[in-house]
This record gives structure tokens, C-alpha cells and sequence, in this order.
């Protein structure tokens, strides 16, 4: 089908448009010229030939046409293109989870022999990757700190990653994107971040040099705990490394996740504003309490990492932890109480949320592990949801007794 005049014209106007009208727009042109607003799932898992010589240019990678939903799919495309927007990368690819597209991308550049250097602050699922899979396969990985202190001395010829996470979770510590991509550049590493806590809407590490942006689809992107995705934004080359992967691996998403996380994606820029405004709040006001320990959040001016959190962030984002005076005990009673906030993981949805990570994302560490990882037995991570703020107040009040 061609390119309409009107839809000649919007795509020109695309270039100019900000993120929250990129994320409602975006990648959806072909549907919107058969008159759908709504994007329609695609609900099949194969596709016709035309004729057999289509089928043949496909087996010889000539052809871009639809096949198999493992491979593409038209729901799926659009959810990639407006990532892909979202991000300023070329490409994107979407998948059935964040751990598919962090062990697809990761598994597409890495093979036996080969080392990655990995920032040691990481989703606790991301770290047993590193420390208990890629071994058996013989993949190296040397864990960083997350202010890149000594990484030029853990560079080698075997070295191929430079893995980042920022903010990571749950400590909400920052790595300074562009000091990563500059290292990976000088050393000849690709270099990848997670970008879950951030979001492309606050953070755009395309920009600032990193190769390539994962999330974890299921959080913020999605936004309503109610599907399991992952995407990954970079050039066209990287992504179609990590298109194959994944879709060798078996890690391809199913187009009803699609769906949502486009429609997901059409509220995000206006979720995250909200979402950041409530935590500052409510961060200010835990700083503030007499039973709390200790505060995490980059917005607080007394954050290690808040200046730079300034330069790299659009937004302070909708992350919080801290510990409680009284530790784990003190911890446990807080998570509780709560009445608003429920105790779950995960994290990025409408629902205010509570979790102790050392039950959760961060199990099966030991305790010096979890200190590396800036988690203490005690701390308690926050995910801001789009409640009242003054109702989520009144709810740690009442639970900080
Ligand atoms: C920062 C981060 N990255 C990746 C993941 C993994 O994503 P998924 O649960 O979609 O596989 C998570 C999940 O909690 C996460 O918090």
C-alpha cells in the first residue's frame, strides 16, 4: 500500500513531535490507512506466500514479508517501531520478556572464550545470569562497580560487553552513560544498558553513546502489571543479531503482549510525570521521618549520584528504597502495615507497590553479594504508582509506627 498524502506529511511532521505524541503515534501508519485507531492484535501464528518464488527469496533473506509470528509480526512491528521512536534508535526488537531480551542480546554477541564486563549493581536476575549461566557456557564476566572505578584494568582482547544498569535496582545507584560508552568505544566493546527503571521517556542512552537500550517490557513500558514483555532498541545491525537470537532461542513475543504494551506505551510520558512527581514527595517525606535509616532516590539532593542523575535523567523516575531503623524486623513490620501500597514485586504499574528484595529479585545471594549490590537484609524498594499522592502519604504515616 502507498504512502498517502496526509500520511507523507505526518510522517515529515514526526521528526519534530516529542516523546508522549511519538508514543501515542508512532509505528501505527499502516493501520491507521485501513481506518483502525486501535491497533488490532494480529492473532496468527503463520502467514501466506504469495508464490513459491516469494518463498524462495524469504529462504534466501530477500524478502521481508511476514512468515511465522516467531519471527515478526505486524502487532509486534508496531510496538518495535514505536520503541524504536521512543529510544532514537534505528531499530527495535520486542520479546517475551526482559530476561529473553537480556539473555538474547547478551547471548548474540557473546560466545565461548569471550568476557563481558557487567556493572555489579544489577536486577538480581541479571546477576545469576552472569554469575551462574554464562560460566557453564564459557562466558567470563567481571562485575564493576557501578562508578566504572577500575574497569580499564578488567579490559582484555577477550572482553566483547560493557553491560550497564541505571538506575539499578534496588539501590537506585546511577552509571554515567556517557563515560560507559566512551569506555566501550575506546576498548571496542558493545555497550548495552538496561533502562527499565528510567524508561526512554527520562533517559536516552542512544544519545549518549551506548549501543544498545533493553527493558523489561513488563514494568513502566506496559504500565498495568498486567502482561510479561522485553524490547531491546539499538542500529539495525545489532537489533537483527538479537532478533535472530531471540527468535532461535525461542524468546519471540506473543502479539496480545504486543498489544499491550503499545497500548502501554501511548500513556507513558504522562504516567512518568505523575509517577515522578509522587516520589519526590514521598521521598522528601521519608528523608524527613525519624524512624527511617536512610533514603534512596536520585532526586534527593543528598543523593551520591544526584548531579548526575541531573545531566543524564529527564526526571528523578518512580523508584525508591530505603532502610528503616531497626533493619529487617523494622523492615518487615513497615511492609505489613501498608494499606494503599501492596506488597508485590515487580514495579512500573498504576498500583502502588512494596517489596523486601531480599525475598524477591535479589534471593539466592549472600549477604556480601547483596552488599555489593548496595542491598541491605533490610531494604525496602518502592514502586510509585499513580494513586493519590496525599493517600499514599497518609498510608506510610500510618505504617512507619
Ligand atoms: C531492572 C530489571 N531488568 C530486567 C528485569 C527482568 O524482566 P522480566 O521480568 O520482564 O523478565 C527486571 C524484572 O524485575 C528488572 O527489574
Amino acid at each position: 500500500m502507498g504512502e498517502s498524502p496526509p500520511m507523507a506529511e505526518r510522517n515529515r511532521k514526526q521528526k519534530r513531535w516529542g516523546d508522549a505524541t511519538l508514543a501515542i503515534h508512532a509505528g501505527e501508519d499502516h493501520f491507521h490507512q485501513a481506518a483502525a485507531v486501535g491497533v488490532p492484535i494480529v492473532r496468527t501464528s503463520n502467514f501466506t506466500f504469495a508464490s513459491t518464488e516469494e518463498m524462495k527469496r524469504w529462504s534466501e533473506g530477500k524478502s521481508s514479508a511476514y512468515i511465522y509470528t516467531r519471527n515478526g509480526n505486524p502487532t509486534l512491528a508496531v510496538a518495535e517501531q514505536k520503541l524504536a521512536a521512543l529510544e532514537g534508535a534505528e531499530a527495535a526488537v520486542v520479546a517475551a520478556s526482559g530476561s529473553a531480551v537480556i539473555s538474547g542480546a547478551l547471548l548474540s554477541l557473546l560466545r565461548a572464550g569471550d568476557e563481558v564486563i557487567a556493572t555489579r549493581p544489577l536486577y538480581g536476575g541479571s546477576y545469576r545470569l552472569m554469575r551462574d549461566i554464562f560460566p557453564k557456557y564459557g562466558i567470563g564476566v567481571r562485575f564493576a562497580e557501578a562508578d566504572l572505578a577500575g574497569i580499564a584494568r578488567m579490559a582484555g582482547p577477550r572482553t566483547k560487553v560493557l553491560y550497564v544498569e541505571t538506575p539499578t535496582n534496588p539501590s537506585l545507584r546511577l552509571v554515567d552513560l556517557r563515560k560507559a560508552a566512551a569506555f566501550a568505544r575506546e576498548w571496542g566493546l558493545v555497550s548495552m544498558v538496561d533502562n527499565t527503571f528510567a524508561s526512554p521517556v527520562l533517559q536516552k542512552p542512544l544519545a549518549l553513546g551506548v549501543d544498545l537500550a533493553l527493558h523489561s517490557g513488563s514494568k513502566y513500558l506496559s504500565g498495568h502489571s498486567d502482561v510479561i514483555a522485553g524490547a531491546a532498541a539499538g542500529s539495525a545491525v545489532l537489533i537483527r543479531r538479537v532478533r535472530s537470537m531471540i527468535a532461535q532461542l525461542g524468546g519471540s513475543m506473543d502479539p496480545e503482549a504486543a498489544f499491550l504494551m503499545i497500548r502501554g506505551m501511548k500513556t507513558l510520558a504522562v504516567r512518568m510525570e505523575r509517577q515522578c512527581q509522587t516520589a519526590q514527595r514521598l521521598a522528601q517525606f521519608l528523608a524527613r521521618h525519624p524512624r527511617v535509616a536512610q533514603v534512596h532516590y536520585p532526586g534527593l539532593p543528598s543523593h551520591p549520584d544526584h548531579r548526575l542523575a541531573r545531566r543524564q535523567m529527564k526526571g528523578f523516575g518512580g523508584m525508591i528504597s530505603f532502610e528503616l531503623k531497626g533493619g529487617l524486623a523494622a523492615a518487615r513490620r513497615f511492609c505489613d502495615r501498608v494499606r494503599v501500597f501492596l506488597l508485590a514485586g515487580s514495579l512500573g504499574g498504576a498500583e502502588s507497590l512494596v517489596v523486601l528484595p531480599i525475598y524477591t529479585s535479589h534471593t539466592n545471594m549472600s549477604v556480601e553479594e547483596l552488599r555489593a549490590c548496595g542491598v541491605e537484609p533490610g531494604t525496602v524498594r518502592v514502586s510509585v504508582g499513580l494513586e493519590d499522592a496525599e493517600d499514599l502519604m497518609d498510608d506510610l504515616r500510618q505504617a512507619l509506627v
